[in-house]
Order: C-alpha cells, then sequence, then structure tokens
C-alpha cells in the first residue's frame, strides 16, 4: 500500500543507518576536533538490535518501500552486519537491498554479505592520490586498500559497482579527472556529490561546492558525454554517458539543482529515530513506542502519520539563514 506525503511524494526508500560508529573521520562529515576521543558514542542498548531494525523494516516495506540501503557511521563496523542482511533480504525476495560503506573493511565481508543476500554497494572514494585522500579521511587510510574492497566486492556479485565522490573546492578537484578515468576503465559507476550542508559542525560555505555543472564541463572537454534519461522517478543522481559507449557517470547536485520535488526517501537512525529529510532538526522516535509494546499495526499507523504529514523540501529552500539551524549530522542519519 503506497504512502504519499503532503506533497504527493509516495514513500520508496529508506536508509538506515545501523550505528553512529566511524573509522574515519572525513572533514566534511566528522571532523576530527568534534569526534575526538572524548566524544559520546551511543550505547549498545541504545541503538535498535537486529531483531527491531528487521521489524520495522518489515512495515516499511508494508507500506510501500522497495529499497533499503544500510549506511552509518560506518555501516561495516557494526558486528555480525551479515547477520542482519540475511533476515532483511527474508522480508521479499524483491526488495532492493543495497549498502553504502567507505571500503575499508570491504575486502573481507563482501563475500559474505553477498551470500547473505546483499544486492549492491555503493563506496565512497575522495581521490585516487594518497595525500589528498588521506587529508580528506583524516586517519591517514590509504587509497589501495578502498581499491582492494570495491574489487572484492565486484568478484562477489555485489555490482555495479557505484563509487561515490565529495567534491570540496581547494581540496580534491585535481581527482576529478583521474577518478574519471580510472573508473572508466574499471566499468565502476563514478558519481560526483557536491558537498553539502548537512549538519552544522563541517563549516561548510557556498564557496565550498563544486558545482556538478562545472564538473561535466570538465570531463567532457576530455572525455565526451551525453544525458542520460533517469532509470526511475526520484533517482537523485543525474545520469551521463560517455559518448563512445564506455560506460556511465552520476551527478549528486543536491545543492546547484535540489531534488526535493520528487524525495522518496525516509531515514531512521541507529537509535531508532525515524527522518523524514537529510536536513531535519528532529526525528520521530520509533524505538520507545516499540519497546513499549506498540504493535506491528499502531507502528504502521505512526510511520503513515509521520509520512503523511511530510512537507519538506529543505535543498529548494536553502537559504545562507538556513545554514546554522542545529540540523542533523550526515553520520548520524548516514546521507
Ligand atoms: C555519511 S556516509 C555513511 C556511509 C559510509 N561511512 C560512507 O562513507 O560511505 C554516506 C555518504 O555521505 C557522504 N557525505 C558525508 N558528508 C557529506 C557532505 N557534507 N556533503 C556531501 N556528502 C557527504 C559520504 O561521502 C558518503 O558517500
Ligand atoms: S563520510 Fe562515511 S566514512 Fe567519512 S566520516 Fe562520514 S560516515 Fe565516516
Amino acid at each position: 500500500m503506497t504512502l504519499t506525503d503532503a506533497l504527493n511524494r509516495p514513500l520508496r526508500d529508506l536508509r538506515i543507518s545501523v550505528t553512529d560508529r566511524c573509522n574515519f573521520r572525513c572533514i566534511y562529515c566528522m571532523p576530527k576536533e568534534m569526534f575526538g576521543a572524548d566524544h559520546q558514542f551511543l550505547q549498545r542498548d541504545q541503538i535498535l538490535s537486529f531483531e527491531e531494525i528487521t521489524r520495522l523494516s518489515r512495515i516499511f516495506v508494508s507500506r510501500g518501500v522497495r529499497k533499503i540501503r544500510l549506511t552509518g557511521g560506518e555501516p561495516l563496523v557494526r558486528r555480525g552486519l551479515p547477520q542482519l542482511v540475511e533476515m532483511l533480504s527474508a522480508i521479499s525476495p524483491s526488495l532492493d537491498l543495497t549498502l553504502t560503506t567507505n571500503g575499508s573493511l570491504l575486502a573481507k565481508q563482501a563475500q559474505a554479505l553477498k551470500e547473505a543476500g546483499l544486492k549492491r554497494v555503493s563506496v565512497s572514494l575522495d581521490s585516487l592520490d594518497d595525500a589528498v585522500f588521506k587529508a580528506m579521511n583524516d586517519v591517514d587510510f590509504p587509497v589501495q586498500k578502498v581499491l582492494e574492497g570495491m574489487d572484492a566486492a565486484a568478484a562477489a556479485g555485489l555490482g555495479p559497482i557505484k563509487v561515490n565522490m565529495v567534491v570540496k573546492r581547494g581540496l580534491n578537484e585535481s581527482s576529478i579527472l583521474p577518478m574519471a578515468r580510472y573508473f572508466r576503465e574499471k566499468g565502476y559507476i563514478l558519481r560526483f556529490i557536491e558537498y553539502m550542508d548537512v549538519g552544522h559542525t563541517n563549516g561548510w560555505r557556498l564557496d565550498d561546492v563544486v558545482p556538478t555543472a562545472e564538473i561535466v564541463r570538465m570531463i567532457n572537454d576530455e572525455m565526451p558525454l551525453e544525458p542520460l534519461e533517469p532509470n526511475y522517478q526520484g533517482e537523485v543522481a543525474g545520469r551521463w554517458k560517455y559518448k563512445d559507449g564506455s560506460g556511465e557517470i552520476g551527478m549528486i547536485a543536491s545543492v546547484t539543482q535540489a531534488f526535493c520535488c520528487d524525495c522518496n526517501r525516509a531515514r531512521l537512525s541507529a537509535e531508532g529515530e525515524l527522518y523524514t529529510c537529510l536536513f531535519a532538526i528532529k526525528g520521530h522516535n520509533l524505538r520507545d513506542p516499540m519497546r513499549g509494546g506498540a504493535t506491528d499495526e499502531e507502528l504502521s499507523q505512526t510511520i503513515a502519520r509521520i509520512w503523511g504529514g511530510r512537507s519538506d523540501r529543505y535543498s529548494e529552500l536553502r537559504t545562507e539563514n538556513t545554514v546554522d539551524l542545529p540540523k542533523v549530522e550526515m553520520w548520524h542519519i548516514g546521507g
């Protein structure tokens, strides 16, 4: 049964953050100065158990969700993740079950994830240059290990591999062309993401954003491109293919070309808060009613009420005044 919100957008896509922890400190997401050794992460009993995540997911699927993406923090630092994948994949064979990861632990887990029923992975990588990548992940993590993770995922059958690259002005623009050349050769789909003003700890400024139109021009000058039709309504990445037929790339222009009008995505945080927008200030607690004994029907009604009342379109309304609002952090709800 399809649920639609106050702007007539259906609920189709659910992102689940399985942990608020991460082994990276990407400067645009979890800056080290704010997330140091003394940062208080959630305790085990505060985060949803695999059973709780599966129960809520089943209810979301009964309400029209067709795609679930596991994310974090870094989802692969949550112990036993393949077990959760197995539980979720049992909900429905047609459920599109995917994962976004920084790739650091993927080589070890790719095969088990595939066997558990995961369909595809997206791997984040911001540069092929170790110095640039290390400056961005801020934990001295080398590029090679992420590439090995991607290759292990491809070998396990988790392709087509998508690679997410956040571009920040003055930091990794020089990595755009080398990344495009390398992943075109590999046959992985590279997607460029405009640096976003999620949360309020990354010190975002509009000047730091490299518009995707600029990236398209840069690549097109060397490797001619043409636009492709979206795969489905609500797809956030604009698609482009190389004119010589050697593959495609994606552009996630969430700052310069907001896509709120088609947004069909809900987000569940590790502690069971439901967010109806990436830029939300507040979530809706589903964990406490669930732990307090709510039935599936009651939880389903709650979700329907929250989605039915949804009118968020932050990216379309973005102004300088919204930058300082206490928005939820990206690592908290998983991007
Ligand atoms: C929050 S991470 C969670 C999953 C995993 N740790 C990873 O990095 O892929 C999900 C995605 O959000 C992106 N991201 C984080 N902060 C961002 C920001 N300020 N602007 C744009 N993208 C961002 C990351 O690059 C990553 O591709
Ligand atoms: S983008 Fe992903 S890998 Fe980087 S700090 Fe955020 S959650 Fe961790």
